[in-house]
């Protein structure tokens, strides 16, 4: 049998990496947040003072990434949202963090982020799409960021998630959509307990 790769994709805050971390623990499998090296590029990047939008720049910190800049206490936040989102659509950076995910997936696995089952995994044993409207998702990203006492407000947060998801469904390499195959979860009136309940149910049915 060939191992396991269960792909989950969505857009922002619609609760996939808890997903994701809670089926990998059920299944025991390794887990992957695929938004870090994102978020770790980009960190490289503003650490440098260059634009994210600078490709050269981008591209040689996608391939210069280390484990420990996925640990940094700094990935999050609406600068470092943006900021992913922007290295997140240089062809170059995707290329070089290829490699890494396929490996890491290669004795099973189960990863999250944006085009896993489009790009990354195609043949995927299981693809899941996660999403909830952009409303239920901007309300959960804001509690989440006034319970760490983030100064906010709702409508920023709704804004920026808008934004942010417009940038990564319009750009030409691997855009935010869901595989064909993709078992479509929809998290609008769910909460955690419910979503990770019919989450397994899908993986289950595919496994
Ligand atoms: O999932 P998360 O919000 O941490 O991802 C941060 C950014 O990284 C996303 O807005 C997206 O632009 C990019 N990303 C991506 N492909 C992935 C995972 C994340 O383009 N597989």
């Amino acid at each position: 049998m060939k191992p396991p790769v269960i792909a989950i994709d969505g857009p922002a805050a619609a609760g996939k990496g808890t997903l994701a971390r809670r089926i990998a623990a059920e299944l025991g499998l390794p887990h992957l947040d695929t938004g870090l090296l994102y978020r770790g590029v980009a960190r490289r990047v503003l650490d440098r003072g260059a634009d994210p939008r600078d490709a050269a720049v981008a591209e040689r910190e996608a391939r210069a990434l280390l484990a420990a800049d996925l640990r940094r206490g700094d990935l999050r936040g609406p600068e470092a949202d943006m900021a992913a989102s922007a290295v997140s659509a240089i062809p170059g950076v995707r290329a070089a963090l290829l490699d890494f995910q396929r490996h890491f997936g290669r004795e099973g696995a189960v990863l999250d982020g944006r085009d896993i089952g489009t790009v990354v995994f195609p043949d995927a044993l299981v693809k899941l799409f996660v999403t909830a409207s952009v409303e239920a998702r901007a309300r959960r990203r804001f509690e989440e960021l006034r319970s760490k006492g983030v100064p906010t407000d709702p409508e920023t947060v709704e804004a920026e998630l808008r934004r942010r998801d417009m940038q990564d469904a319009a750009r030409s390499v691997a855009p935010l959509r869901a595989a064909p195959d993709a078992l479509v979860l929809d998290t609008t009136t769910l909460d955690i307990e419910a979503a990770f309940a019919a989450a397994l149910a899908l993986v289950r049915e595919r496994m």
